[in-house]
């Protein structure tokens, strides 16, 4: 038996295969198979990498080499040339950066760019998501063999609190002190629930796991599930990710076969089983009292709190609620202990962090780094820059709850607690860079529109802050701004964040916060000399004017 020596992987999104991809891959396995070479060469479909047109693709490890628009007609001669006689075809050839960067890290492997540290999208684009086979060899579901036979319930729960593990859904809470408090709570009944709402705007880092590994999340659920003593999870996947619900149907129906999930797990006298539940496109779900009451089948409006769900969850049960990307930490910190995880990122937020990045730079796309890198490095190392040589003048974290980062944080390392001392939020995990063209009135009337229409009306300071905040704002853009409208903004904020009943009013004024902190002056300018420096806002075209800060 030969070694391998080179990996092939055939894009399998929608636009690929419905431009054939099944049909190249046919073709690749009958050419390797030719040349003698099924032995070197592993041959796989892979998840969504590419968007632009140049499906399908077929991507060629260690050398990540990516052809685009490949026919089965083309086969024949890349086979020949790259996988037998290994040299590139270049006519084929196409750049990762011409794949709307989501490919950007294919060039880290050739050392162009700092190797990402990839622990939560370990498997993602390397695996065929719906092979449980192919994850197993990859080292699945060793971990949750190792807890159900070397570690108790309460070991399990150490293990993760001492990686020093922090939730990633955006608020940071340290995930097996969650778990103990679950643990702990009494009843006999208890629930697992993985949030894969993702409904943060801008945001598609849980997506491409769901899509990508879907065991890593099945196996992190029960380990859990084992930790905290509960018998039943839920995943909870935003409806529109159609792709996302039917692979993770597949992992669990092939993980139920393989004795994985259902009864007696690995032989031993721990049970767990796994439903899917579609949300319906409301942001609000995506909060996890709001997503306990979806799932029980009432309006998703989020529930007073406390009682927090890890002592009344769903149906009043004790529930773990964690987020997908802090789930998929799980497997790989059992299997390699807390040490090692803390080894990566900084004390107090270790691990690595997943990025949608996205704006006015050169690539955007999905980045997995260390926690603590700062602004700057994602935008110099990993997009590439700023668009056209155009100048940074701020970041939006989070889709649309995180903050408003000003140039002058570009160096503050992005982590949970050095955000926190600097008055601003990590979010979820999406980066929005906008250069000096984007108006930070229009901006933040963008997103409380976005909080407007998504508030879910239970309480006033929401639902109808938020209204107002809008309409302020809208008004500035179209010069008939008051000077008055200063301090009511401010007040909105303030009061959006002491009264709101739950983390979407609580966040919703943050973009105000941020532009009066940060750009004053340019939001003065709207009001007292009705002029948008940036040209964006209806009432005016850009002037020749200048404004210190600006
Ligand atoms: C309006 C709103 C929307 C939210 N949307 C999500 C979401 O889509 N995914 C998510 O994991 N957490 C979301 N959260 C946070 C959850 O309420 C919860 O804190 C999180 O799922 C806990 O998981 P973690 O501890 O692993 O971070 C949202 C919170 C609010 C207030
Ligand atoms: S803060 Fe907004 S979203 Fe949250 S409960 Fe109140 S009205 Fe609903």
């Amino acid at each position: 038996m030969k070694a391998i020596r080179s990996m092939v992987l055939v894009s399998s999104d929608p636009d690929s295969m419905e431009r054939g991809a099944l049909d190249v891959f046919s073709k690749l396995q009958q050419q390797i198979k030719a040349y003698d070479l099924d032995e070197e060469i592993s041959l796989s479909m892979i998840s969504d990498v590419s968007k632009k047109g140049r499906d399908p693709l077929v991507l060629v490890y260690p050398d990540a080499v990516i052809y685009g628009s490949v026919t089965p007609a083309d086969i024949p001669h890349i086979v020949e040339e790259h996988l037998y006689k290994g040299r590139v075809v270049e006519e084929k050839q196409i750049s990762p950066y011409d794949l709307s960067g989501r490919v950007a890290w294919l060039s880290a492997r050739k050392g162009t760019l700092p190797a990402e540290n990839r622990i939560v999208l370990k498997n993602v684009g390397l695996i065929d998501p719906e092979d449980i086979d192919e994850y197993i060899i990859n080292e699945g579901y060793q971990a949750l063999g190792k807890v159900l036979k070397e570690m108790t319930p309460s070991e399990t729960i150490s293990t993760i609190k001492d990686s020093g593990l922090r939730g990633r859904g955006g608020a940071g809470f340290p995930t097996g002190l969650k778990w103990q408090f679950v643990s702990g709570a009494k009843g006999e009944k208890k629930y697992v629930i993985c949030n894969a709402d993702e409904s943060e705007p801008g945001t598609f880092k849980d997506r491409l796991v769901l899509e990508g590994d879907p065991h890593t999340i099945i196996e992190a659920m029960t380990i859990a599930a084992y930790a905290v003593g509960a018998d039943e999870g839920f995943i909870y996947i935003r409806g529109e990710y159609g792709l996302a619900i039917s692979r993770m149907k597949k992992a669990i129906a092939q993980a139920r076969e393989y004795g994985l999930l259902g009864e007696n797990i690995f032989g031993t006298d721990f049970s767990f089983d796994l439903h899917i539940h579609a949300g319906a496109g409301a942001y609000i779900c995506g909060e996890e009292t709001a997503l306990i009451e979806s799932i029980e089948g009432n309006r998703g409006e989020p529930r007073s709190r406390p009682p927090y769900p890890t002592t009344k969850g769903l149906w009043q049960k004790p529930t773990l609620v964690n987020n997908v990307e802090t789930l998929a930490n799980v497997p790989a910190i059992i299997r390699n202990g807390p040490e090692w995880y803390k080894s990566i990122g900084t004390p107090s937020s270790p691990g690595t962090k997943v990025y949608t990045i996205l704006g006015n730079v050169n690539v955007t796309g999905l980045i997995e780094v260390p926690m603590g890198i700062t602004l700057r490095e994602v935008i110099s190392i990993y997009a590439k820059g700023m668009k056209d040589g155009s100048t940074f003048k701020l970041a939006q974290t989070g889709g649309s709850s995180g903050s408003i980062i000003p140039a002058s944080l570009q160096d503050t390392p992005m982590d949970f607690d050095s955000y926190n001392k600097a008055g601003v939020s990590l979010g979820s995990g999406a980066l929005l860079i906008c250069n000096e063209d984007v108006c930070v009135v229009d901006l933040a009337k963008v997103l409380l529109n976005f909080f407007r229409f998504e508030s879910c009306g239970k309480c006033n300071p929401c639902r109808i802050g938020n209204k107002r905040a809008y309409e302020i704002l809208s008004n500035i853009t179209e010069g008939v701004g008051a000077p008055k409208d200063l301090d009511d903004l401010q007040m909105l904020s303030d009061q959006l964040y002491d009264l709101s009943n739950c983390g979407l009013g609580q966040t919703a004024g943050s973009p105000l916060h941020d532009i009066l902190a940060h750009f004053r002056a340019e939001v003065e300018a709207h009001i007292k000399l009705k002029v948008c420096p940036t040209g964006v806002c209806p009432m005016s075209g850009r002037r020749a004017y200048q404004i210190d800060g600006i």
